[in-house]
């Protein structure tokens, strides 16, 4: 099957792969010339483990391509993806311009029967709205063309998106017409055994699906977040606490980790959308409130943990982070705690020493106020010399048993803010740390 998908950020690149894996003949479309000239080259903008092998293995099978231009790729395509993004709006909606520039385009210049699938993270009833754009500009140019508009939302976590597509835990599909349906179906076949896990629904259904999907993960975050600072309150041990509900089948171990709480590109830009959409329906969301404003609390609720130690006044005082991305097996930094903690400590006149395996200088600076006090180090120890007290913020698995000599031998102070709850199992307090973790005292 000829396809073409619209976007080449996370979602759109992944997607686009993994349909050329199966046999399909893929273009990707962006409107960023660069990006795309990057690619016609074989390098890839992000990061993300497996993704740079399929795309060189499908570029040589002639099996994908890249495209800046909507007409000429949609030509002889059956389906069409839009992957492009939603960011969050400075009132907390999602912004859709470039969604609805896409569907705009598409109707200009489609020929032929075309179905023309969402995948961006979109709030309820956009989908129509697509359709409707569609329409018109057929109409405008007087062609009779058949199309339609699917709902498929996608579930990839980053780091993990090449297996979450491969071998995924379901594909939703949201669609109103036969035919749709059953090329959507014919698309996805090779990626299941059965299709217990292919869910067909209404379109309205399926947008809603991803929000309820992304909002049940954030709430289960804040909730042991929660549950973590009423531990350290009562003296007792979250880690303990952890094993013993996710052995009950109904809540499970996955998803239940403390930490500084979660970031990335979907928790915090969808909840907010969809906390959006349902106040101007009506109904002010209490629970999904509550899972935001959690979130931002426990951000505060670590740094205090540094304050609490170190004072207010930081100046002149050097701290070591490990870990800058929003979770690790990315290169992403896009909402994570770390630029809250860094902008923190550096207004209150610290200066920050750190080390991502997959963070640069570069990428630091465009999300840091200040940048001129973050010094990106090479390698993990490097952060570590003349710097108060090391604080870990993303779990690495390089970051997981590290030389804790070393570390003592090397901090001015033996201090260590674990925002992770990695070394609970190493004895720190015996080896001579002062050891701050997230609900254990
Ligand atoms: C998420 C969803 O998992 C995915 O289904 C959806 O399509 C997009 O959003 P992603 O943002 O890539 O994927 O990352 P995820 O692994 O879900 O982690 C999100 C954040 O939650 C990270 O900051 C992570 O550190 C945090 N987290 C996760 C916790 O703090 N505790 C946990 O137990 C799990």
């Amino acid at each position: 099957m000829k396809i073409v998908v619209i976007g080449t950020g996370y979602v759109g690149l992944v997607s686009g792969a993994c349909f050329s894996e199966m046999g399909n003949t893929v273009v990707c479309v962006d409107v960023d010339s660069d990006k795309i000239g990057k690619l016609k080259k074989g390098i890839i903008p992000i990061y993300e483990p497996g993704l740079e092998a399929i795309i060189k293995k499908n570029r040589s099978q002639k099996n994908i391509y890249f495209s800046t231009s909507i007409e000429e790729s949609i030509k002889d395509a059956s389906i069409v993806f839009i992957a492009v993004g939603t960011p969050m709006k400075e009132d907390g909606a999602a912004d859709l311009q470039s969604v609805f520039s896409v569907a705009k385009e598409i109707g200009k210049s489609m020929t032929a029967r075309l179905v023309i699938v969402n995948k961006s993270t979109v709030p309820v009833g956009t989908a129509y709205r697509l359709k409707e754009i569609v329409a018109k500009e057929l109409k405008l140019r007087e062609s009779i063309v058949d199309f339609d508009i699917v709902s498929n939302p996608e579930f990839l976590k980053e780091g993990s998106a090449i297996t979450d597509f491969m071998k995924p835990d379901r594909v939703i599909i949201g669609s109103d017409s036969e035919y749709a349906s059953k090329k959507m179906k014919e698309l996805y076949s090779p990626f299941f055994r059965t299709h217990q896990r292919y869910l067909e629904m209404d379109i309205r259904s399926a947008e809603m699906t991803k929000y309820a999907a992304n909002a049940m993960l954030a709430t289960k975050i804040s909730f042991i977040n929660e549950m973590a600072i009423i531990c350290e309150k009562l003296d007792a041990d979250i880690n303990q606490v952890r094993l013993g509900i996710g052995s009950d089948k109904r809540i499970g171990y996955d998803f239940i980790y403390p930490g500084v709480g979660y970031g990335g590109t979907c928790f915090p830009k969808d909840i907010s959308a969809i906390q959006k959409v349902a106040k101007e329906a009506g109904y002010i969301p209490k629970l999904l409130d509550s899972v935001s404003r959690i979130n931002q609390y426990q951000k505060v609720y670590f740094l205090q943990k540094i304050t609490s130690r170190f004072g207010e006044d930081l100046s002149g005082k050097v701290f070591g982070i490990w870990g800058l991305t929003f979770k690790p097996g990315t290169n992403d930094m896009r909402e994570a705690p770390s630029i809250f903690m860094i902008n923190e400590l550096i207004s209150r006149g610290a200066k920050i020493k750190a080390y991502d395996p997959k963070v640069s200088q570069e990428s630091v600076n465009f999300y840091i106020n200040n940048k001129e006090n973050v010094l990106i180090c090479k390698s993990k120890y490097e952060v570590l010399t003349n710097v108060q007290a090391l604080i870990l913020l993303t779990e690495w698995k390089e970051f997981r048993s590290p030389d804790f000599d070393k570390i003592k031998k090397e901090l001015l102070n033996p201090v260590i803010f674990d925002g992770r709850n990695q070394y609970g199992s190493f004895e720190l307090k015996d080896k001579g740390f002062e050891y701050y973790q997230i609900g254990k005292n």
